[in-house]
């Protein structure tokens, strides 16, 4: 299979991967042969995802936003992704230009094309790590540098938990994230939930267990419990498409339920 020459050593390019998928779907070019051939097949079963993926990152960036708004000046992002328009420190940077951010994901290519696109730019920094170890994450020497968790911070997981299965104990490992951060601090959250699947889900879910990272079923009241005892702020847990839309598109683009994504924002009192 090709190897294309910007491919992270050792990385196995025939094994798809949920972040090159994503990227496929929102248009971008940093994914392998491996992954388009998945991608097709998983287009055929649910055609709707590229709809859904521009809905969950509309989503990202009007958190992001509300969040800078709100007076937050660092971002922990976990499951970031690999770079595409509107990435978090570009948002942030536009209401606060001194906001920190540091991108967290398991995926290589990911690391390695937030790494690229922040070069040089102080307060933002990308690393790799692996959201079922959350301590590494939150004792990582470049999370301790750029985070104070003296001052409030907004832990960004987002289309992130749909790929950590019930065995590794998302609600412990979230739970650990939350008690690291100090009152003031938010939690944003989307999720594909079960709900509002008209697809096959059994299909979908048998090819995402061929990636790197397969992928868990839940339903909305099962994301509830990852927030803890933050307040989640107006408009509650809701489908990504309604959380605080702030263009017709936000709406348009996808019936509501249909974006089988679920998304909230808590503060932690
Ligand atoms: C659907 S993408 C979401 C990207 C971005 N958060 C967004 O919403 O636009 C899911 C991301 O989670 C990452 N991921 C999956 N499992 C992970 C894990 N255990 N630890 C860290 N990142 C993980 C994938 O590599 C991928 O980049």
């Amino acid at each position: 299979m090709d190897r294309p020459e910007w491919a992270p050593p050792g990385i196995d390019v025939e094994r798809p991967s949920a972040a090159r998928l994503y990227d496929y779907f929102l248009g971008g070019s940093h994914n392998f042969a491996a992954d388009r051939a998945m991608a097709q097949q998983l287009l055929a079963t649910a055609p709707d995802i590229p709809l859904i993926a521009q809905a969950n990152r509309a989503f990202l960036r009007r958190a992001v936003h509300m969040l800078a708004e709100s007076g937050i000046r660092q971002f922990l992002d976990i499951g970031s992704g690999i770079p595409t328009l509107g990435n978090v420190h570009e948002v942030a940077r536009e209401v606060a230009p001194d906001a920190r951010v540091v991108y967290v994901d398991l995926d290589p290519v990911a690391v390695a094309h937030s790494s690229v696109l922040i070069r040089g730019q102080e307060g933002i920094a990308a690393i790799q790590g692996d959201v079922r170890k959350p301590g590494d994450i939150l004792h990582h020497e470049t999370v301790r540098e750029l985070i104070d968790f003296t001052e409030p911070v907004a832990l960004l997981v987002i289309a992130l938990l749909q790929f950590v299965r019930d065995e590794d104990d998302p609600a412990g490992i979230m739970a650990q994230l939350r008690g690291a951060l100090p009152s003031g601090s938010y939690l944003a959250i989307s999720h594909g939930v079960v709900d509002g699947w008209r697809h096959d889900k059994e299909m979908v879910k048998s090819l995402y267990s061929r990636t790197t990272t397969p992928a868990a079923s839940r339903t909305r009241a099962e994301v509830v419990p990852f927030f803890g005892d933050f307040e989640l702020v107006d408009p509650g847990l809701v489908w990504v498409t309604q959380w605080r839309p702030d263009q017709p598109s936000n709406i348009d683009g996808i019936k509501a339920a249909k974006s089988a994504v679920v998304a909230g924002v808590g503060r932690k009192p």
